[in-house]
């Protein structure tokens, strides 16, 4: 909406984008600054209740510069990604002759910030170049598919601009036009898939995905094999998620995230990701899936050591008893989980399973679990209430 402040004119917009996970993971560019992918991947757009970005776009003649702040803090906004996804913008604003032309030469203020603690360790910049790519073209009103410039912010944001479960096409054409993403079904199309993010205890900090997969690129040979793999894979991946075959499911989504993490150890130097922890939720999860004699759970890692599990609704409570019982909280057990409820499990089936499961006790080293499934795109919100900057065009804050 335009805001009026002594006799001055501002445009703002406020919207929210979620966080995606990939089951078939994108790693590695064709094209550095475009932000081209090597491969497709596929992603589950998670629920905003548990996890998204928030963010007001502003723009006004009476800006002197363009500004951002995140989580409080005051951030630059020179940086290659920002300027790069505002030059499309821009861009892609001219040709459709979206807004009025005096608008390019005013300047911007941004503020943006994350309902889930930063310390968490997630990787949040899905959501807020999702986000920041959506309320601006929200702003400029654009029309058509944006996941584009979403993708010239952070490759992997160019997934969290559809809701449930999503493919970014890594296209052919060198320009990009055509590595864009779109929906392959809606969030209700599973609704028994439910999602169980354990956020490891680790202060270690991580190499970037970005220079990592350059690594990879650049030095392993596995990685070859790899490319040649996914688009199979691929294939196979969106005829399970179509015939909601949780066993075939899970299966790839363990095989793609393990062989990223084959790619990066291959790399040189190598790029180990996951910890201890990690592997020892693995070893878990696997243990787990014998007993029940198929797939009932799938853990997925990213950049980092932290662990999703996609499962169905019916296991939550069984699976969160059992995460609870090999890496219980050090401190209160109502800080340990968040979001959807979990619901409970009768103790003597659960030690019975516990029981049969060789893993040591390792209290504290999940810091918490958020529980979620998937949910539905970017949204705007129209209520003066829900915008972070105030009638001046600062944060509110
Ligand atoms: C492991 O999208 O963060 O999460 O395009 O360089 O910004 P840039 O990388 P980014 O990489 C995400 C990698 C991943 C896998 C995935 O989300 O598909």
């Amino acid at each position: 909406p335009s805001v009026m402040s002594q006799g001055v004119v501002m445009e703002t917009c406020t919207c929210t984008a979620p966080v995606n996970m990939a089951v078939i993971k994108y790693w590695g560019k064709r094209h550095k600054d475009l932000v081209l992918p090597l491969n497709s991947s596929i992603s589950a757009t998670l629920d905003q209740k548990q996890l998204r970005t928030k963010t007001t776009v502003a723009i006004s003649p009476s800006f002197e510069d363009d500004r951002l702040w995140l989580n409080g803090i005051e951030e630059r906004v020179d940086t290659v990604r920002i300027q790069n996804l505002l030059a499309e913008l821009r861009q892609r604003s001219i040709e459709q002759q979206s807004c009025p032309q005096e608008w390019f030469s005013w300047k911007l203020h941004v503020c943006s910030e994350n309902n889930f603690p930063t310390a968490a360790g997630l990787a949040s910049s899905a959501a807020g170049y999702a986000c920041l790519a959506f309320s601006l073209a929200v702003l400029y009103r654009l029309r058509g598919d944006i996941s584009d410039i979403a993708r010239r912010g952070s490759g992997s944001a160019c997934r969290s601009m559809y809701g449930g479960f999503v493919i970014w096409d890594k296209g052919t054409k060198a320009d990009g036009t055509d590595s864009i993403a779109r929906q392959l079904y809606p969030e209700t199309h599973w609704p028994e898939l439910h999602i169980l993010i354990l956020v490891v205890s680790d202060q270690k900090k991580h190499t970037c995905s970005t220079a990592g997969m350059e690594v990879t690129v650049e030095t392993s040979s596995l990685m070859k094999q790899r490319i040649r793999l996914v688009p199979d894979r691929i294939k196979e991946m969106t005829s399970a998620i179509e015939k909601r075959d949780f066993h075939k499911f899970a299966e790839l989504t363990m095989k793609d995230s393990n062989q990223l993490h084959a790619v990066c150890l291959d790399s040189y130097p190598p790029i180990s990701y996951m910890t201890d922890v990690s592997r020892q939720i693995v070893h878990m999860v696997h243990e787990y899936n014998k007993l029940k004699g198929q797939n009932k759970v799938a853990y997925t890692f990213d950049a980092g050591p932290n662990a999703c599990l996609y499962l169905i609704e019916e296991d939550v409570a069984e699976v969160v008893s059992l995460v609870t019982h090999f890496f219980p909280p050090i401190g209160p057990t109502e800080e340990f989980y968040t979001g959807l409820p979990t619901g409970s499990v009768a103790l003597d089936q659960f030690q019975v399973i516990a029981s049969q499961i060789n893993l040591p006790k390792q209290p504290g080293a999940i810091k918490y679990v958020i529980h979620t499934k998937p949910g539905p795109g970017p949204c705007v919100l129209t209520k003066k209430v829900d915008s972070l900057l105030d009638i001046s065009g600062h944060p509110k804050y």
